[in-house]
């Protein structure tokens, strides 16, 4: 439907702008806030960097839960730095949205109200100190994957927003790793819960690459104008190409029975999700959908005070300097 919508738009946009617009992308020249551009490519930017910053957002909550009950200060510090660094990527991403005319709080209120989604992932539990580990090797892992090629996405300020965030994820993923290596060299119990924890999160890390390349509704369209750089399937194989030595080298095991090295393909066979579980978790059934927008609406009401008390101020500064001159 999204994708009739879009071919609707375009024909009636001038065919001659759409050509000379599409040849611009094939020539890797970004496209910036001022320039002409197919609504459909306007509104597809909204729907996936509001989606993405509104992930940061909401992906602070598994983790912060555990902030106060990290195992030694160091490990509190870092992860507290981690958590604040995805909410200045929220910040980023809502910038590079509003420079596409759409507002801060019209897109929070999308959020709030259950109309604009975001990523799978955080509506899965963090049950102990060993999901944080590998919250930060999978989910950051994860999140680089598909986030390093959206460096070289064709909108100027998305682009530029994504190459200050990969600096600061591949932070986040070896901090998680370093938390798991560290599990995973312990006492029996911790290399247990770490066995445990990736147990539990392996599958809802490779549905954050979205659905298979045939069931994606966007992928096509979204490469031609390159706001997408890979398949959704591309980066899951990528990933478990990547992670596999990495659970190795710890001495973990990867769920998945079916996991085989394919010389001829180059890369690992692997399992797929239960997509079934997945389109679950987007229509709001997850285990902590519930409670994730519990939270953001309750610190959203909680902060109204902040906000208003910032309008206030800020309106008392503009009516003195217009006093003054
Ligand atoms: N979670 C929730 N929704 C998902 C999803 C996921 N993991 N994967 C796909 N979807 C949704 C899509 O948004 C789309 O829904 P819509 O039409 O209602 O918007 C639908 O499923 C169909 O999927 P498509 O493959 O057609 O969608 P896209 O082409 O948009 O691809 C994507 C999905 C790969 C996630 C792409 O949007 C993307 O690359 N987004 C930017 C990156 C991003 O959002 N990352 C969030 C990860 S978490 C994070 O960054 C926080 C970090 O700190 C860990």
């Amino acid at each position: 439907m999204y994708a009739q919508m879009i071919k609707s738009e375009a024909s009636t946009e001038d065919p001659k702008q759409l050509k000379e617009f599409q040849a611009k992308i094939d020539d890797n020249i970004k496209v910036e806030p001022r320039d002409w551009m197919p609504e459909g490519y306007r509104k597809t930017l909204i729907r996936q960097i509001g989606q993405h910053a509104h992930s940061e957002i909401v992906g602070q909550l598994p983790e912060g839960n555990w902030i106060t009950r990290a195992p030694t200060l160091e490990r509190k510090m870092i992860l507290l730095a981690k958590v604040q660094d995805e909410a200045g990527h929220g910040l980023y991403l809502y910038a590079a949205a509003e420079t596409l005319g759409v507002s801060r709080d019209d897109l929070t209120e999308q959020l709030l109200s259950g109309k604009m989604k975001y990523s799978s992932i955080f509506n899965y539990p963090t049950l102990n100190w060993a999901d944080i580990g590998a919250v930060g090797w999978l989910v950051d892992g994860a999140a680089i994957m598909n986030q390093v090629p959206l460096q070289r996405t064709s909108y100027g300020p998305y682009s530029r927003a994504m190459i200050r965030i990969c600096k600061e994820e591949s932070f986040h993923q070896r901090q998680g790793y370093d938390i798991m290596m560290k599990m995973a060299q312990g006492t029996e119990t911790q290399k247990k819960m770490a066995q445990d924890a990736l147990n539990r999160l392996w599958y809802p890390s490779l549905m954050m690459f979205g659905p298979s390349d045939a069931e994606s509704v966007h992928s096509t369209q979204n490469m031609a104008w390159k706001i997408k750089m890979n398949t959704n399937d591309e980066l899951r194989q990528k990933f478990v190409d990547q992670t596999v030595p990495q659970a190795q080298y710890l001495g973990l095991t990867i769920p998945d029975e079916n996991l085989t090295w394919n010389e001829e393909k180059g890369g690992y066979d692997y399992s797929d999700p239960d997509w079934s579980e997945f389109f679950d978790v987007l229509k709001g059934n997850g285990p902590c959908n519930v409670d994730r927008l519990e939270a953001r609406n309750k610190a959203w009401d909680d902060g109204a005070w902040v906000r208003d008390g910032l309008m206030a101020h800020a309106e008392k500064k503009r009516a003195a300097k217009t006093a003054a001159e």
